[in-house]
Formats: structure tokens, sequence, C-alpha cells
């Protein structure tokens, strides 16, 4: 007589193509390479994936976070994933459900759980509630350009620019440290139509100009990638726009990168380049938001070539000290030694570590990929020399929404 089939069960994680911006963040970041793309689709290699969440939180659009029961022998090959528009239905007949449900962290082969996630996953506990995916590739909104200003000095290559959308009667909600997606027109030489990118919002909620419709994004012109000159087909379309073009916009994404709302709270920013982006958005609101009594401090660390290549530089150093405490690092000023943020802070660790100590504050760090880990280094560095335990810090920043990551 036959015994019982036993069925292996897989929890599949997914993504879901119709949502996917294909920004390559969820690529970037998985520790174990289970991600992989072609010219239409990012998928997951199911042998691979250990379902340790990592690359969750960064997703802008939340496309990342799919899962699908299956029995191990009939999981999605990505081949098949590759040719999918849309994510096949779970199938209720196929099994029953499995015992790992996912946003469980992972664990390693001694059952030790491996937390892969670097910061936070959830916003502050004051954020104000963001609205995500109002608009997506099958039904964008269109915005109208009403300004465009290179930031950057005409002496430089870097050709940095603040461009102003506005969206009219359309609503487009935003919060600062949320990003939207620009479809570029056009299509690439295999006549696919171009992917959306996905931009910063460098403008407070309540628009770039108070009480109007409008964004503003913090756009670097691409014109050279690993040393070889391409040009970046939507940072050039952009870069060129002129006023009163019309602009096809996906979004608003992203449900973490948030700005405390109580006044009390502290922010700790550091970027680099277009990453100034998110800072901008929040400092401006923290601006014109300026509530008498109120303890919150701004901490503003920001790293670039020159002077001459930092966006956004005359209107930041000209905000009142007593405002925000603005720390620049350049890393190419003829005659001076080379400079980062982390040098910058390492310099000022007296007061960040009275930051660090203190429960109100929110760390937020946006930019170069490579200034990640340099950044948490400074401040590991900075807590242990003012006597505090920094993996039990960061583990509580981490849960309490006070370390927000975005680096590319
Ligand atoms: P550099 O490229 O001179 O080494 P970009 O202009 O490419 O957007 O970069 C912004 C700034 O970030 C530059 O000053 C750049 O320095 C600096 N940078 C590059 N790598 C790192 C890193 N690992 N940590 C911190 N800053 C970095």
């Amino acid at each position: 007589m036959n015994g019982p089939v036993s069925i292996e069960v897989l929890r599949q994680h997914l993504i879901d193509p119709e949502i996917c911006i294909r920004c390559n963040t969820c690529e970037e970041t998985c520790p174990v390479d289970a991600i992989t793309h072609d010219d239409n689709n990012y998928v997951v290699k199911a042998d691979v994936c250990n379902g340790c969440m990592a690359c969750v939180p960064p997703c802008p659009t939340g496309a990342i976070d799919n899962w699908r029961t299956v029995s191990k022998a009939d999981a999605y090959p990505v081949d098949e994933q590759f040719t999918w528009d849309v994510l096949p239905e779970q199938n209720t007949m196929a099994v029953p459900a499995a015992d790992e449900a996912p946003g469980d962290p992972a664990a390693d082969a001694s059952g030790v759980e491996v937390d892969t996630v670097r910061g936070s996953v959830v916003p502050p506990w004051s954020a104000a509630k963001p609205y995500v995916n109002l608009y997506t590739h099958k039904a964008p909104t269109t915005a109208t350009v009403v300004g465009n200003y290179r930031l950057t000095d005409a002496s430089t290559d870097s050709d940095i620019h603040h461009i102003v959308l506005d969206f009219g009667s359309m609503p487009f909600p935003v919060l600062e440290g949320q990003s939207i997606g620009i479809l570029p027109p056009g299509a690439s030489a295999d006549g696919r139509t171009h992917h959306a990118r996905q931009y910063s919002i460098a403008s407070p909620r309540d628009g770039e100009r108070p009480g109007y419709n409008n964004v503003s994004l913090t756009v670097k012109r691409v014109s050279q990638q690993h040393g070889d000159a391409i040009d970046g087909v939507c940072s050039n379309y952009l870069c060129d726009l002129k006023k009163g073009d019309v602009v096809n916009v996906i979004g608003p994404f992203g449900g973490t990168f948030l700005m405390p709302n109580h006044p009390n709270s502290h922010l700790l920013m550091i970027c680099t380049g277009t990453g100034s982006a998110p800072m901008r958005a929040m400092t401006e609101y923290r601006r014109r938001r300026r509530l008498k009594g109120a303890t919150g401090k701004l901490m503003l660390f920001f790293g670039a070539r020159t002077k001459e290549e930092l966006p956004y530089f005359g209107p930041l150093t000209n905000l009142p000290k007593d405002f925000i405490d603005t720390n620049l690092a350049f890393s190419r000023t003829p005659g001076q030694a080379k400079r980062y943020v982390q040098d910058a802070m390492r310099e000022r660790a007296v007061d960040v570590a009275q930051l660090l100590k203190d429960d109100n504050t929110h760390i937020y760090v946006c930019g170069l990929k490579g200034m990640e880990e340099g950044v948490l280094q400074a401040l590991r560095e900075i807590g242990e020399q003012h006597r505090m335990d920094w993996d039990a810090l960061w583990a509580k920043l981490k849960r309490e929404g006070r370390l927000h990551l975005e680096t590319y």
C-alpha cells in the first residue's frame, strides 16, 4: 500500500511586473544574488532566495513584496517570470500553507537569525501617512514643467538641475522623503518603451511654491557610466525640458523614508550630491513651520567634489545658523585634502554623539552607495567613543523607524 505523499511547500518570492519600475535597487540589495533581470522583468531565483527580506524595505513601489505558496517542484522558473506582464494568481488548489511566513527573518544553518537589513523598515512614529502608487505604468498622470534651473556652476562638468513639475488639478499628494517615477518618451533599441526612472522629491508636502500643486526634483545629467560615455535616457530628457513641456509621471512611492512630525524631533541628515533632495524637502518643511519653543535640531553633513558642484550651495549656506547646523565636505577642492561626509562627522563627534543619545533623533542617509558603509562606521566609532553600545543602539534606531538609508 502507498503511504501519504509528502509535498515540499515553498513561499515563493516574486516581483510584480505591473508595479516594478526596474530601478535595480532589489538586485543591488540582495545579499545572496537571488535577483536578476532581463530587458523585460526583474525576477527572483526560487532556489537561491532565502527570504531574508533585505530587498523589501528599499523597494520604492512595494512590487518586491509578493509571495505565492507553491509546491517546491512547481516553483516558477526565472525564464517563465521573464515573460510575465502580470503576476499569476495564487493557486488555491495547490498546497497547504507554508510554515514560514514571509517577513520572518531568515535563519542561517545554525538557526541563528540573520538580520541583513541595515536601516529601518518602518517610518518614524509621528510621520504623516503617505499615499503610494496612485499612478502606475498603465495609468500614469501628467505634470507640466514650470521651472528648470541649473544648480551647479557652469564651469563644472557636473550638470545638476532643479526641475519643478506642476500637477494642475490632478491629485498628487506627497510627503518629504517620497519619490516619483518619470516615464521618458521613446523606446530602447529593441523597441521596448523605456521604464520609469525614480527621483526623490526635493520640495515639501505643501509644494515647491507653498500652496501650489507642484513638486521639485534634483536631477544630475548622466553622461558617463563606469568611465564610458553614456547619455542617461531620463536624466538628459529631464535636464533638457523647457517650461510648458508635459511629462508622464507615476507614483508617489515610498512609505518609510519619512520625517517625524513632532516638532521636538532632531534630524541628523547625511548626503552626497543629488542625495540632498529629500534633505532639502525636510529642511524646507521645518523652515516653513519654525515653531517658537520647539527644541528639535537639524544637523546636516553634505558631501560634494567641490563647492561649485554642490547643489543648493547658495541657499543652504544662507540658512540661519540657529536653524540648521550645516557641515560641508569637499573631496576635490584644489590644494585641500580629500574630505568625505564621514570625516566631517568625526570632526563633530561630540555633537553627533549628543544627538545619538537622544531618543528624538532621526537619522537620514541618502546618496552614493559607497558612503553608506563609511557613515555607519563613523556612527559606530562616535557612539563607542562616547560609551554607547552601538550594536544595541543600531538595533533600537532601526526598530523605532529612526535610521533611514537610501543609497544608490
Ligand atoms: P570623490 O568622487 O571625489 O571620491 P558625486 O559627485 O559622484 O555624486 O559624489 C559626491 C561626493 O561623494 C564626492 O565628493 C565623492 O568623492 C564623495 N564620495 C565618493 N565615495 C564616497 C564614499 N565611499 N564615502 C563618502 N563620500 C564618497
